[in-house]
């Protein structure tokens, strides 16, 4: 038997050619892991009005973690018309597998390592080094949203907020709520991962971003929360920063920072900012992290104007396969595979398109399976 159940989900578009290059890394760091095809996305909500199906979920769960490429996602309308006939008029509602899967696994830290590699052209400044815990399963995502406003929810609302009296007077169908819910529990985690993970990598900073000056509430739990747990890890520093203001700082002096660590939708929008400083889609990797189970993946979707065309950047997959060796405790392979890659990009013979080269995706991942 292996030592490890691996689930490969490829998904849509360009997350075919991605996982391609992927296996060849696989292959050569000969990983004694069993590796199970699972099906997501599109074609699964077109034909099946799930895209991610129950056998798909069963899957992972007899898996030690997964490695997922990326999904074609549509708007509501859009996502109906495209379901075979025998399904259309049901009701389907088409609904974010990778959501799903966070959710459902409990998958609360998104890890988001964002390294400028030496002698990427892409590279905002080559000195930034800084890693994003996005919490994955709160806030705003959690779906808990309403168009039309129901009655009884705008009763709740006006009888037990003040603010709400701004609101009085709009018809239901103008109105629309999405909720903010954070849990104590669900800040705490995510702030403490960031802190063990500062300990763990020698960061001296834990920078939160958040926006408690207005957003008391939510906000206002994550700040207090992060200052106790800030206190138990002496040495390193929190630094409180107000999401807008963080945007700004990241453009001016990433290098500064650290470990940054925000609650769901700040994070995510961070996390791309962070990402664009140091390559853009083609190298940005991250791991939806549970207790027990843990999905990698690319951060880009599915490009579908690039599908089978063997043409995007294989390095943000690469990566993701990186923090997934380092997550199962292959330490070694993980740095081997980093420094594979770091080298591969600062000799800079081998360049995928958005590098300004026109090498293929397998070419790059050949390259850095070469170094392994
Ligand atoms: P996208 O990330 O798929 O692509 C945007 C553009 O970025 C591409 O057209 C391409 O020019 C570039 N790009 C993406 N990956 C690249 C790579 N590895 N190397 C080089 N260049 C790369 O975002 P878009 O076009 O907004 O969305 C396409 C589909 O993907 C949509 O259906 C969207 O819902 C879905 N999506 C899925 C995600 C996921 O699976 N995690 C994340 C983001 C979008
Ligand atoms: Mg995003």
């Amino acid at each position: 038997m292996s030592k490890y159940r691996i689930a490969l989900m490829p998904g849509d578009g360009i997350g075919k050619d991605v996982m391609d290059a992927a296996q060849i890394v696989l292959d050569k760091i000969r990983l004694d892991a069993e590796f199970v095809p699972a099906g997501i996305g599109w074609e699964f909500w077109c034909r099946e009005g799930e895209a991610l199906p129950q056998r798909t979920v069963d899957a992972l769960k007899s898996c030690t973690c997964a490695l997922f490429g990326a999904i074609t996602s549509k708007g509501k309308t859009e996502a109906e018309a495209e379901l075979v006939p025998e399904l259309q008029g049901k009701g389907l509602t088409y609904r974010s597998p990778i959501v799903r899967m966070r959710q459902s696994f409990d998958l609360y830290v998104n890890l988001r390592p964002c390294r400028a590699y030496k002698g990427n052209p892409l590279n905002y400044r080559n000195d930034i080094d800084l890693v994003i815990f996005r919490e994955n399963t709160q806030d705003l995502y959690s779906g808990v949203e309403f168009f039309p406003l129901p009655q009884e929810v705008r009763a709740a609302l006006e009888a037990h907020s003040r603010s709400m009296q701004a609101f009085k007077g709009v018809p239901a169908e103008e109105i629309a709520v999405s909720c903010r819910i954070l849990t104590r529990d669900g800040c705490r985690r995510i702030i403490r991962r960031a802190f063990e993970y500062a300990r763990q990598y020698g960061y001296r900073s834990v920078t939160l971003v958040e926006k408690a000056n207005v957003i008391r509430e939510t906000s206002g739990m994550m700040v207090r929360e992060a200052r106790q747990i800030a206190s138990e890890f002496p040495g390193i520093e929190l630094w409180e920063v107000n999401v807008d203001a963080m945007c700004m700082w990241l453009v001016k002096n990433p290098q500064d920072y650290g470990v940054l660590v925000s609650s769901n939708m700040f994070g995510d929008i961070i996390s791309d900012l962070a990402a664009q400083l140091v390559g853009g889609l083609g190298f940005g990797s991250s791991g939806n992290i549970g207790d027990k189970f843990a999905i990698f993946e690319p951060t880009h979707g599915s490009a579908p104007k690039y599908t089978g065309m063997y043409k995007v950047n294989p390095i943000a997959t690469l990566l993701a396969v990186k923090l997934m060796l380092d997550w199962l405790g292959e330490t070694d392979t993980a740095q081997a595979l980093e420094k594979a890659v770091t080298d591969v990009v600062a000799e800079g013979k081998v360049r995928t398109y958005d590098m300004g080269g026109s090498n293929t995706t397998l070419e790059m991942a050949q390259a850095v399976a070469s170094r392994l």
